[in-house]
């Protein structure tokens, strides 16, 4: 891994940044997987940043590793004092560093549009989970909830970084390929900015490995 981390400038102001952008996707996704957790259950956050996806669910009594690219980010998630493993890893060069089956839940909210392929980052979270176990995601979408078909849509950001916006035809073919059940998705205003307006919306999907009961 390079020392390379494009957080490492804003980490600490990030949930300050969150809330001005107003940003209730954290909130959206806790409401989805309420009543598909329980205290105790062992969830990965992917890209866990701040903690700002997961805070919710360690209150609520979940075990929450979270695993990250980014140091910095790292940093201020270690100072909520509200997971019980935290770790750095690029999903995208390297595997998750937990044996096969080890959570019951895993989530990665607010970074797959930094994919453009997300058979990997998929196979491992997958691995990962326990059979009957969720594995929940966000991806971006457009305002209508993007394109049907197998497709990748590039777009550039006013920050200067390259994001991906996955059609849902692509996303079906994952979960299938992965032994993914869909059982709960949901079209979210992401965050609006506050100089320009301009908005992002995020598919939010909760689905379930293998035969697992219930759904
Ligand atoms: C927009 S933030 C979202 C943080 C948090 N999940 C949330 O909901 O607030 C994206 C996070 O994904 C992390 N990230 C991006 N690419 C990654 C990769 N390849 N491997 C691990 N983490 C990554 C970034 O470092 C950052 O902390």
């Amino acid at each position: 891994m390079t020392d390379s981390d494009d957080y490492s400038d804003f980490a600490a102001q990030y949930d300050s940044m969150i809330e001005q952008f107003q940003s209730y996707a954290d909130a959206a996704v806790f409401g989805l997987m309420y009543d598909r957790v329980e205290p105790g259950d062992k969830i990965l956050d992917i890209g866990i940043g701040t903690g700002l996806a997961s805070e919710r669910l360690a209150r609520y009594g979940l075990s929450v590793y979270g695993i990250d690219a980014s140091q910095a980010m790292l940093r201020e998630c270690e100072k909520k004092r509200m997971a019980k493993e935290l770790r750095r890893v690029d999903v995208s060069r390297e595997q998750i560093p937990y044996e096969d089956g080890f959570f019951q839940h895993v989530l990665t909210c607010g970074v797959l549009h930094f994919f453009e392929s997300l058979d990997d980052v998929f196979r491992e979270a997958v691995r990962v989970l326990k059979d009957g176990g969720t594995f929940t995601f966000t991806v971006m979408a457009d305002r209508d909830g993007g394109v049907e078909g197998r497709t990748v849509t590039r777009r550039q950001t006013k920050w200067g970084r390259e994001v991906f916006l996955q059609g849902r035809g692509y996303i079906t073919e994952l979960c299938s390929q992965n032994g993914l059940k869909p059982v709960a998705w949901l079209l979210v205003l992401g965050d609006v900015d506050p100089e320009d307006g301009g908005k992002n919306y995020y598919w939010i999907y909760v689905t379930r490995k293998g035969t697992g009961t219930g759904e």
